[in-house]
């Protein structure tokens, strides 16, 4: 019976007149059954809520699809990739969930919440200096042992295709659990058929940028860990203002993210070892790549070196997360608590006039929380709009001193973390003529930001 623990799914498709048996032995959780969900992000075919099953016993979330018909059908793959990875260092798939309401279906699935958030989360919330090495020597290891698991030792093996720090999601006690096998592929010679469409640009290998036919294999997942290595070392991610069309096109010319910024991290132990790890794993040639099972030894390699220091380095990163949401709080509370009103009052500076018209109040006063939760991303693009640092000096909202400081290291991701939080202190009209004026000038970044918020 639908509902039961141990059922298969039947998912019925009745606008094709489809119907799909799924081999999937699951609990089925329907709405009533998960309570406080709330939205935490926006995901590229569904929204990933959290909340809390009485049922599991557990904090919970739940991918859940927008709407169904070819969605549910990707859904439903991805649970049989999760259901066939069975590993540590995998998130494991807990449950699915399914809403009906008259003849409209909507499915998710279900897996353990974790509070950490994802790796790429990480990078945002400690600074690249208090990042211990340990850890980051241990999340490269463990996500070659993952990775080993689903090319060498899963039969036949299966293919991440979408490997990158977002999909990393860490534990509490900062282990990793690989996510996100919606574009996963088994590699199986008979069904190698398929092309490959999805991914991330960034971590795209160059044969699946310049050739719309090339079939994925091994090597794919590999480059993509190259650039996860380049994006822990720098504990940031790779690319940041360079556009879509133009990676597309230098990525086969043979670019790749910026070394620069790993001979500036000084001398680390083991990071040389590290870093040709990575060249070879980002290599031209998909058959010079190494396979995982390489990756596993050279990273155990590195991160022995560091492995009794790695208790010290997790308690030392989940106190600096306590005390940095504990900061969060407090940047939040000073803005509930200051009553200066919305009014933006400005000198006039030309072009730098503030074009009220194009912004609505209801979407003024979101400014300095729209602000607090992206002010990574957004200050990230900062660097490369100029003109909104113009506008910012000239009316006084940041002075030559910070501008200096903002413009003097465009790769020193604690710089841009202060130079928003900096924004942020100065007050409500600081951050909302921050916020129109990247309405203004940016507002693709703004929606795409604004609809995860939503
Ligand atoms: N189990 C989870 N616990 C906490 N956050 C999660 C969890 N699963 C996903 N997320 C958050 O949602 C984001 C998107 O999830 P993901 O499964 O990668 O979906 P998508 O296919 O939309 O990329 C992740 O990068 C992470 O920030
Ligand atoms: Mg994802």
């Amino acid at each position: 019976m639908e509902g039961k623990v141990q059922q298969a799914v039947r998912l019925e498709k009745e606008s094709q007149g489809l119907v799909q048996e799924q081999q999937l032995q699951f609990p089925i959780l329907e709405p009533d059954e998960l309570q406080d969900l709330t939205k935490i992000q926006s995901g590229g075919f569904g929204d990933i809520y959290r909340g809390w099953s009485p049922r599991l016993g557990k904090d919970v979330a739940v991918k859940i699809i927008r709407g169904a018909g070819e969605f549910s059908k990707q859904l439903m793959r991805e649970a049989r990739m999760m259901q066939r990875a069975q590993h540590p260092y995998i998130l494991q798939l807990l449950g699915l969930y399914k809403k009906v309401e008259g003849e409209y279906k909507q499915f998710g699935l279900i897996v353990e919440y974790m509070a950490i958030g994802s790796l790429y989360s990480l990078f945002q919330k400690v600074t690249p200096k208090s990042l211990p090495w340990p850890l980051r020597f241990q999340i490269l290891n463990q996500v070659a042992i993952g990775m080993r698991y689903l090319h060498h030792e899963l039969q036949p093996p299966l293919l991440h295709l979408d490997l990158k720090p977002k999909n990393v999601l860490l534990n509490e006690s900062l282990n990793i659990q690989l996510t996100d096998f919606g574009l996963s592929k088994i590699r199986d010679a008979s069904s190698s058929s398929g092309t490959f469409t999805g991914g991330t640009l960034a971590y795209m290998p160059p044969e699946a940028l310049k050739d719309i036919h090339n079939k994925p294999q091994e090597p794919f997942d590999v480059y993509s860990y190259g650039i996860l290595i380049w994006s822990v070392l720098a504990a940031q991610e790779p690319y940041t203002g360079a556009c879509a069309e133009r990676i597309k096109i230098l990525i086969p010319k043979g670019q790749r993210p910026d070394e620069n910024v790993l001979d500036g991290l000084g001398d680390i132990k083991m990071l040389p070892e590290a870093r040709s790890l990575m060249v070879a794993c980002w290599s031209e040639v998909p058959s010079a790549r190494p396979s995982f099972q390489v990756c596993v030894w050279k990273t155990r390699e590195i991160f022995s070196v560091y492995k009794s220091d790695i208790d010290d380095a997790v308690r030392t990163v989940r106190d600096r997360l306590k005390n940095s949401s504990a900061e969060e709080s407090k940047i939040k509370a000073s803005f509930t608590t200051v009553q200066d009103e919305i009014e933006v009052s400005l000198p006039d500076s030309g072009s730098c006039k503030p074009k009220s018209e194009h912004m609505a109040p209801k979407d003024l006063k979101e400014g300095s929380t729209f602000l607090l939760k992206h002010r990574m991303a957004i200050v990230q693009r900062l660097m490369t709009i100029e003109s909104i640092l113009e506008c910012l000096l000239q009316e006084g909202i940041i002075n030559n001193g910070d501008h200096q400081f903002i413009i003097s290291d465009a790769n020193c991701a604690e710089k841009i973390r202060r130079t928003l939080d900096m924004i942020l202190r100065k007050g409500k009209k600081s951050s909302t003529r921050l916020y129109q004026l990247l309405a203004e000038k940016e507002p693709l970044l703004v929606q795409s930001l604004q609809s995860q918020t939503d």
